[in-house]
């Protein structure tokens, strides 16, 4: 490959993205076409920009000039790109419909002018909304509850139908709530743990027992690696994992990092409009290519801490902070 595309490669998931084809195809460019966001920060991903493989394209998906520049000659692109954060899509929901379904859209359309050959379209197993017990395969009906989840069906209905009529060459993956470095805090892990280094309370939402299971993005490299490499145009892939844990025991697991009592240093504060309580995926069809989850997310967590520490002023220009205890590891 000469050329990979991934759109939202400044972001979270993105970044891995990046950092893994940089790895896995040495012959390979990569060109990012990210708009940069709040969710993003030219710092934490300078060493992918000054990277003389990688060119950084700012600007937004949702410009068709904008996408074809991008994906011209394009090998491959990998679709990452998407407001992503559940709590502003109650507030802005209409910029998540923009980036995430008009989004996809455009850059599909770019691709089938420009006859990208394989595209890989990142989901969520947000899209089939609340799973109180047991856990869905791919066939599973998409049932989103909210504006965010909303919108990645609705992209993924574009695409579907993109795959019908003009035989888009896609595959779609559909993941658990992923866990690494670069995340912005305002999901979970790093929120929280930003929190307590801010000498702020936790915050949890409603009685935190709703539950969700972590992917560390390692992992989900990895399931991307067979994707790119094996997966079944037209299909569609679940990435899950085994991990599952209440918020409420995330915020008591990431309090003991810094050897604070969870009591003083929780408060509970108004749910969601909506929010799901699980959310669980099968994912017995990757794992038939070979994969599975190799890392968990209580094992990672301290390392996690010394990152979020070291790296806090990427987030909190200025402020003083509270480190978590050198020996969490
Ligand atoms: N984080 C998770 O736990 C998780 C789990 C499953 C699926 N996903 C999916 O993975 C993808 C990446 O999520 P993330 O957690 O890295 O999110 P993120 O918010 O960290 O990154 C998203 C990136 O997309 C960019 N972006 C947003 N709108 C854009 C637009 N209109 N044009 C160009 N760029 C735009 C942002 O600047 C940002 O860099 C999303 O599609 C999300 O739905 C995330």
């Amino acid at each position: 490959m000469k050329k990979i595309v991934v759109t939202g490669g400044a972001g979270f998931i993105g970044s891995h993205i990046v950092e893994m084809l940089l790895e896995r195809y040495p012959q390979a460019q990569v060109t990012i076409l990210d708009k940069m966001t709040y969710a993003t920060n030219i710092r934490s991903i300078l060493h992918l920009a000054s990277n003389p493989r990688v060119q950084l394209i700012v600007g937004d998906i949702c410009e068709m000039y904008t996408s074809q520049k991008a994906v011209k000659d394009a090998d491959l692109v990998i679709h990452a790109a998407a407001e992503s954060h559940v709590d502003n899509s109650f507030g802005n929901s209409l910029e998540f419909t923009r980036s995430n379904t008009l989004g996809t859209h455009t850059l599909i359309e770019a691709c089938r002018v420009l006859k990208v050959p394989r595209i890989i379209h990142v989901s969520t197993d947000e899209v089939y909304g609340e799973i109180i017990s047991g856990s869905v395969n791919e066939d599973a009906p998409l049932k989103p509850t909210n504006p965010y989840s909303a919108s990645k069906a609705a992209a993924e209905m574009v695409v579907q139908g993109y795959l019908q009529s003009f035989n888009l060459p896609v595959v779609i993956l559909r993941a658990n709530n992923i866990f690494g470095i670069r995340q912005y805090p305002e999901k979970i892990i790093p929120r929280f743990m930003t929190q307590l280094m801010k000498g702020e309370k936790l915050t949890l939402h409603g009685s935190g027992k709703n539950t969700r299971h972590y992917l560390s993005a390692h992992d989900l490299m990895k399931a991307m690696i067979l994707l790119i490499e094996k997966g079944k145009i037209g299909e569609c892939y679940n990435i899950g994992t085994v991990e599952e844990y209440q918020n409420i025991e995330m915020a008591h697991m990431i309090c003991g990092l810094f050897g604070l009592p969870p009591k003083d240093h929780i408060i509970f504060v108004d749910d969601r409009p909506f929010n799901d309580a699980r959310y669980a995926v099968d994912w017995s069809k990757i794992s038939a290519l070979g994969w599975k989850p190799q890392s968990s997310v209580r094992t990672e967590l301290p390392k996690m801490a010394q990152w979020y520490a070291d790296h806090f002023d990427l987030y909190n220009t200025g402020l003083p902070m509270r480190r978590p205890l050198a020996n969490a590891a």
